[in-house]
């Protein structure tokens, strides 16, 4: 019996920020510790492409989230951790599925229909500066959990829609050619926090609000007390639920510290003694593992032997599968 299979895909644009951290990384590599799931983690440098066309910045990304992930204690005996363009077998899936996917469900996904509308808005053509790697986006995903059979697959809920298209595209594959795909589905994890940003929105890429993972201890000192808070004075009591400085602690707080936090909210803690030992909290919860990024971070050629190690895994599955897809469609020697 197959165990069950977790995959999820981290884009490689940007730098990975405390959000990204407390939302997806930390229980990702919790969720990989479980001796009854196989993970499937994996960098999507193709995805990646959708949106960037900076080739130096790819690079650097995707070297700093595969630093990160491994530096944050991902093992990678037990979790499968890949490069997604190291497996050619997922843009050889991707056309296959392509063949069978309707054009009408790709209209209606909600990134391209976003962008077509902001195009209309502005008076310029519908079609103005988008790709077909933006409308086929959701096919190369479907591809990515379909060529490994994932029964589940963590998101955030903006990429829910993303899954109900795999699976559609799975039922059309397997109606036309026969019972290869199990249907995957999406797992949103209720309970893991929504880090607010610097403004006391969800930290975010798009509002420019993060705080990064790995900045030097001052900075992030820095950056900490830079979080936006009220005109309440020392001694003047303070409300926990509305405080973007309360919900980052608290991410980072065991029980106990929450309660001791609330408890000198209620009695008037200074803003700025509030950050300090906020600071001081998310220090020490990232301490050695910035010791370990920087030295990963310093020899390259060490993590890509972990990713091409990795994508030997993954391709020990994803070969001979490809080889039964490719048959199934009927493509296959002659004689
Ligand atoms: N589209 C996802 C995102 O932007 C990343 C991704 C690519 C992904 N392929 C995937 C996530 C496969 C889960 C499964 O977050």
């Amino acid at each position: 019996m197959r165990k069950n299979t977790v995959l999820t895909g981290i884009t490689t644009t940007g730098t990975p920020h405390l959000g990204n951290y407390v939302g997806a990384i930390k229980p990702a590599i919790h969720a990989s510790r479980n001796p009854e799931v196989q993970s499937y983690y994996f960098l999507a440098d193709y995805h990646a492409l959708v949106k960037n066309s900076e080739p130096a910045r790819i690079r650097q990304s995707t070297l700093e989230i595969a630093a990160t992930w491994l530096a944050l204690g991902l093992d990678t005996e037990t979790a499968v951790f890949y490069r997604q363009s190291d497996i050619p077998e997922i843009p050889e899936l991707t056309w296959m599925l392509t063949c069978v996917t309707a054009k009408g469900l790709m209209n209606r996904a909600h990134a391209y229909k976003a962008a077509v509308q902001e195009n209309l808005d502005a008076q310029e053509d519908a079609d103005l500066a988008i790709t077909m790697g933006l409308f086929c986006y959701p096919i190369l995903m479907a591809a990515d959990i379909l060529m490994f059979n994932a029964q589940q697959v963590p998101v955030g809920r903006d990429q829910v829609q993303h899954l109900e298209m795999a699976r559609d595209i799975a039922q059309r594959f397997n109606y036309l050619f026969g019972e290869h795909f199990v249907l995957p589905e999406a797992v949103i994890d209720e309970h893991v926090a929504v880090l607010p940003g610097l403004d006391g929105r969800k930290m975010s890429k798009s509002y420019n609000n993060t705080i990064p993972l790995w900045l030097p201890q001052k900075q992030l000192r820095k950056a900490i007390m830079k979080i936006v808070t009220n005109s309440l004075e020392p001694g003047q009591p303070k409300d926990t639920t509305d405080s973007a400085l309360y919900s980052l602690y608290a991410a980072f707080a065991s029980a106990e510290q929450r309660a001791a936090m609330q408890r000198a909210f209620a009695e008037g803690i200074a803003w700025g003694e509030a950050k300090q030992q906020t600071f001081e909290l998310i220090d020490a919860d990232l301490g050695a593992a910035r010791d370990r990024y920087e030295d990963l971070i310093s020899r390259p050629a060490r993590i890509e032997e972990i990713l091409q190690a990795g994508a030997a895994r993954a391709r020990s599955f994803a070969t001979p599968f490809m080889q039964r897809l490719r048959s199934a469609v009927g493509i296959k020697r002659l004689g």
